[in-house]
Parts: C-alpha cells; sequence; structure tokens
C-alpha cells in the first residue's frame, strides 16, 4: 500500500537567526529541504509528497523539487499544524488510507525507522510516531525563562521525546486536527490531536540521529551525523 506523506515547511526558522528559513540552510551542498525530501522520496511505499509552504517563499523554485513530479505544494498556515492541515484537506484519504507526516527540518532520518513505523502501525491498525527515551534528568521550571527555578523533578520514567515522522490513519488525523484546532488546543505534533480526541498512539523507538534543525548548533551536529550515516 502507497502512503501520503506531509511535509510542513512553512515555518520562518526564528530560533536559527538566519538570514533564511532554516529548511533553506545548506547543509553538504544542498538545501535542508533538500534533503528531508530527497529521504522521502527514497521510501518504497511513497505515493506522493504534499509540501506546505508559506505564500511568500522565494526560495523553492530554486531547489531542485520545484520539478519533481512527486511533490505538490500546498501553502502552508499560520502555525505548523495548520500548514499540516491544508495538507490532509488536498489528501483523497480513500486513494490515501495512512498519511505520514514528517518536520521539514529533520533531513538525517533513516528510511528504516519509517519503514518499522509503518510495519508496527500497520500489524496494530494504531497511528503511531517515532521517538526516543528520556536520557537526562527532567525537571519543570517555576517559569520559562533563563535562570527559573526548579519547581519540581519530573521522572523520566516512560518520557519520551516525541519525533517525525507520525503516522496515522489520514481520515482520522485530519478530523482530530481540525476539532481540537477549533478547540484550541495547543497542537505542535500530529500525535497531540489524536491524544485529544482519545485514540491510542503507538510509540516506535528511532535512532537518536533524527534531530530537528532549530538552533544554529545543530547545523554542525547535522553535518557530523551525515558524515557517519
Ligand atoms: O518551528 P518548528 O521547528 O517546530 O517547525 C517544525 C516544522 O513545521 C518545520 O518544518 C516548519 O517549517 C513547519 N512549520 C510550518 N508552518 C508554520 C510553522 C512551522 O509548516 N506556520
Amino acid at each position: 500500500m502507497k502512503v501520503a506523506v506531509v511535509i510542513p515547511a512553512a515555518g520562518i526558522g526564528q530560533r536559527m537567526q538566519a538570514d533564511r528559513p532554516k529548511q533553506y540552510l545548506q547543509l553538504a551542498g544542498k538545501t535542508i529541504l533538500e534533503h528531508t525530501v530527497g529521504r522521502l522520496l527514497q521510501l518504497p511505499q511513497l505515493g506522493q509528497i504534499w509540501l506546505a509552504l508559506s505564500a511568500e517563499d522565494p526560495y523553492f523554485e530554486a531547489t531542485s523539487l520545484a520539478q519533481q513530479p512527486k511533490v505538490t505544494r500546498v501553502l502552508g498556515g499560520a502555525e505548523r499544524a495548520n500548514s499540516v492541515l491544508n495538507a490532509l484537506h488536498a489528501i483523497d484519504a480513500e486513494q490515501f488510507p495512512w498519511v505520514l507526516v514528517h518536520d521539514a527540518a529533520r533531513p538525517l532520518v533513516h528510511i528504516a525507522d519509517i519503514e518499522n513505523l509503518l510495519q508496527q502501525c500497520f500489524s496494530t491498525q494504531a497511528g503511531g510516531i517515532l521517538a526516543t527515551l528520556v536520557r537526562d534528568t527532567m525537571k519543570r521550571g517555576d517559569g520559562a525563562s533563563p535562570l527559573s527555578k526548579v519547581d519540581h523533578t519530573v521522572s523520566r520514567q516512560q518520557l519520551w521525546h516525541a519525533l517525525t515522522p507520525q503516522l496515522f490513519p489520514t481520515a482520522l488525523l485530519r478530523d482530530c486536527l481540525s476539532q481540537a484546532l477549533a478547540a484550541g488546543i495547543a497542537i505542535t505534533d500530529e500525535a497531540s490531536a489524536l491524544e485529544w480526541a482519545g485514540h491510542p498512539v503507538l510509540l516506535v523507538p528511532g535512532r537518536a540521529d533524527n534531530i530537528k534543525i532549530t538552533q544554529p548548533e545543530d547545523l554542525a551536529l547535522a553535518r557530523f551525523y551525515l558524515e557517519q550515516q
């Protein structure tokens, strides 16, 4: 069975402090977005990729992806979840009953991890996400600013980092996401919408080098991981 892929790439990547959105920064001779889409294009189960881009995006046309027949452009939204929802509205859920959502800023994802995610979700018929177990001791602060004080220690047992891709039945994700957004729920990944609506989400262990490029120092780390892979 072929799956649909949604890649939200309409963010401005403010935390990178760069002259352009982070998905258009160079990594080993290509943009981060070209790396990310290039990996997904290698997936044997790939049907089509829906790429959510900002209305004011002067960079995409200059990439090799603009001519890629497996890539369809859709308009991004105000937040990541709106960008994903716009893309979901463009997908025929009967043709593609399952959809993978993957951050544009995660160029190092392994195809083997995605295939494992597909296998686990298809065999249980539940949605699921790639995730890694938390290693550090976790603290909740009394605020979010630097030099806030520790409020308490959160047990790291059973705590996971949510990565992408995340895989869900297409119609279910579309319904949960639109209802959660309408209810004003803060959604930073697709799984949150399913959890909110009471649906199970599998945690499928993935490799830790599937980092999301967020801050300037992440680019050097991504270069290092790319050389190692
Ligand atoms: O900002 P953050 O790193 O959480 O963004 C995750 C992904 O969501 C990025 O690939 C970014 O381009 C995308 N995004 C989007 N539309 C927005 C904001 C972020 O597609 N309005």
